[in-house]
């Protein structure tokens, strides 16, 4: 229970469910990456929707996850807070920069997107998205993300989310080898590096999607 209720234990349970989201992150970026392959976005979707119980079962641990990591986070932002008012600047995080300083910030805006994103190509609730299936009878997402992301708005907002994801994951990542108390004097700064090179890896990766359709790379 102790992980509950004290500050450590609580800052435990943001690392471990961060984490886990980082790993889907991960997946969701491979499986993506399938759209540069002829028929490979609405292969790899329909694979994906084959096992619906267990999508589901999915959906309810990403929820749980998530729900986890944003009630703690608002929670010990706002315990901090209250312990650190600003004006005094004696507590002040050692080396801290604009993505460490602004996590409950970017952590905000990235539910805001989650949250658009999924009205947007998991609901399909949004006005630009077309609904079709592909010559072999299987829904055509392939069509349906060229056609939003050709909207020059739609990509604009996407990269810019992927610009707030890169600047929660840079600090986010090393933060989970700090609290699980993974690091050293020594390792710390590879951490760190690694941190951002596998944020920089995210923020490329998803952009290229939509700037490989706005730049006509990739058509229906
Ligand atoms: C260019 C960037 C992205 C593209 C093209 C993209 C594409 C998609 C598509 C097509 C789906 C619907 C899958 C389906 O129902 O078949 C989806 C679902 C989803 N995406 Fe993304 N995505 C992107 C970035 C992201 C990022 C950065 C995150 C997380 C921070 C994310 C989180 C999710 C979630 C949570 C779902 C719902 C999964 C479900 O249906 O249960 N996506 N995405």
């Amino acid at each position: 229970m102790q992980l509950l209720t004290s500050t450590v234990g609580r800052k435990i349970l943001m690392a471990i469910t961060g984490i886990l989201m980082v790993l889907f992150v991960v997946v969701h970026l491979l499986g993506n990456t399938s759209i540069f392959i002829p028929g490979g976005l609405n292969a790899y979707a329909e694979h994906l929707h084959a096992l619906p119980p267990l999508v589901w079962a999915f959906r309810l641990a990403m929820l749980t996850f998530l729900v986890v990591h944003v009630l703690y986070g608002i929670q010990l932002t706002l315990e901090n807070n209250a312990a650190n008012p600003k004006g005094y600047a004696v507590k002040r995080q050692l080396k801290a920069n604009f993505s460490s300083e602004n996590m409950i910030w970017t952590g905000l805006l990235l539910l805001l997107f989650i949250g658009y994103h999924i009205l947007h190509f998991t609901v399909r609730v949004t006005p630009d998205i077309v609904q079709g299936v592909d010559s072999l009878g299987r829904f055509d997402v392939f069509t349906m993300v060229v056609s939003s992301f050709s909207h020059g708005i739609i990509s604009l907002i996407y990269v810019a989310a992927m610009v707030v994801l890169f600047l929660h994951l840079k600090h986010g990542i090393q933060s989970f080898f700090q609290t699980m108390g993974w690091s050293s004097d020594r390792s710390l700064p590879v951490i760190v590096k690694v941190g951002a090179v596998v944020a920089v890896i995210f923020l490329i990766g998803y952009s290229s999607i939509p700037v490989s359709i706005l730049t006509g790379i990739l058509s229906k």
